[in-house]
């Protein structure tokens, strides 16, 4: 086991219904009184959850400020706006409604309306963030984990780049999960959330030192939502089966996953990132196109590696390893097994079905070692911008 320090300091308040009197209660506790209501294209008014927060903010007594239209992959733009009303309003609190866009980008609102400049320039170097303002979310999806994490991602439009943002004072306050509210998202959606959930936690699996508390809690959160994503698909109203998905999602970003191992630097959502930053595709099904591709590529690159693929194929897609052969073939209908899942929940299959081509391929992998959280040689098996290149044309 490596060793670590862990503190996530984020209250979760997890349930059917859970907003009723508590989300008020909480706003008081704080003592807020001129709160930023942040939230994305209209969603939350169609479900009727703008109403119950309005409700409870009228119940704590607080002055309300908003913001809509946060985009999906949120632009640096609506950050800055934020942050402006934030500082010409003396606003004391934020509270995120929505997916993960709406989440991260109210991360970056709550640390730039603390903050004299530009927003990007925090995102550049989140050391620059001393202090922020205290954010609460209400998480409307199962998806990024945004609600349980101290980081979100934020685009510049006209960099195109789209990069994390990070600091230890950005971890919500208190965050809610009403499994209920995440009953209309749309299939497309629960489908990227899925896969998004589903390489948060293949990202912290495919590293050499892993602890069996970890190991456990990815296998079991894998098979969760290969088991549950389908049922969702079929009965959009099952609340255990949304309960399952969003608390799994939760746990998927937040470092639990990671505690004991070696560190992972995320390889797929780096280059995700960059082909979401070019093309603005679905975060999570681009991240679910790219994962076999990376992930045969790394064994391909070192057999070393082969031991955790048999877990991979036995723990998590759930085949007998006395039914085949060879490890390498095991391994082989493992990476078939999950690529049926993805087309079974409608999944495409490479990169040019979302529009994407070879174009700025060698840019996206320079730009990856130069601005990730970590170089081209951290991944796993170290890599080079051609390594890139080749699992990108693979992805195709
Ligand atoms: O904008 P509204 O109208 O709310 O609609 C949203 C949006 O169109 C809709 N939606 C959300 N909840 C809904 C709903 N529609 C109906 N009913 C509901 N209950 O879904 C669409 C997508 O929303 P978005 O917030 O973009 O989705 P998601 O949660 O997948 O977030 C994606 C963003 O998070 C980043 C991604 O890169 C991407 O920018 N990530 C953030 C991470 C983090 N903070 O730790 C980690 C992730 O790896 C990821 O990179
Ligand atoms: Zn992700």
């Amino acid at each position: 086991m490596r060793p670590f320090e862990y503190y996530s300091p984020t209250k979760l308040v997890f349930g059917l219904d859970c907003l009723k009197d508590k989300l008020s209660a909480e706003l008081q506790r704080v003592g807020a009184k001129k709160v930023l209501l942040t939230y994305g294209g209209g969603s939350i008014k169609r479900t009727g959850v703008y109403d119950q927060v309005q409700s409870e903010l009228q119940k704590a007594g607080c002055t309300v400020f908003e913001l809509s239209g946060i985009e999906p992959n949120p632009h640096v733009t609506s950050v800055d706006k934020g942050a402006a009303i934030c500082k010409e309003n003396q606003v004391d609190l934020v509270l995120a409604v929505g997916g993960g866009s709406t989440m991260d980008a109210s991360k970056a609102i709550c640390a730039a309306a603390c903050y004299d400049g530009p927003a990007w320039d925090l995102v550049l170097d989140g050391s620059k963030i001393k202090k922020a303002l205290p954010l609460f979310t209400i998480n409307t999806i199962a998806a990024t984990g945004s609600e349980y994490d101290n980081t979100g991602v934020i685009t510049n439009l006209e960099t195109k780049e789209k990069l994390p943002i990070g600091s230890p004072f950005l971890w919500p306050v208190v965050s809610f999960l009403d499994p209920s509210f995440t009953y209309s998202v749309p299939a497309s959606q629960i489908v990227a959330g899925s896969c998004d959930i589903m390489s948060h936690f293949f990202e912290a699996y495919f590293v050499r030192a892993l602890s069996p508390i970890a190991q456990g809690v990815i296998e079991a959160a894998e098979r969760t939502v290969m088991k549950y994503t389908p049922v969702v698909l079929k009965d959009p109203k099952n609340y255990e089966a949304r309960s399952k998905l969003l608390w799994t999602s939760t746990l998927g970003c937040n470092g639990f996953a990671t505690l004991g191992n070696d560190p992972t630097v995320f390889p797929c959502h780096a280059i995700e990132h960059e082909v979401s930053a070019y093309y603005d595709i679905t975060h999570g099904i681009g991240l679910a196109i790219i994962t076999p591709h990376l992930l045969r590529y790394f064994l391909e690159k070192d057999a070393g590696l082969t031991p955790r693929y048999v877990e991979f194929a036995t723990n998590i897609m759930e085949l007998k390893r006395e039914d085949y052969e060879s490890d390498a073939a095991l391994i082989e209908a493992a990476f078939k097994k999950l690529e049926d899942f993805y087309r079974s929940i409608g999944v495409p299959a490479g990169l040019k079905d979302v529009g994407v081509t070879d174009e700025h391929f060698k840019a996206m992998a320079e730009h990856i070692d130069s601005h990730w959280i970590a170089p081209l040689s951290a991944f796993v098996v170290p890599f080079t911008v051609d390594d890139v290149v080749e699992v990108l044309k693979r992805s195709l």
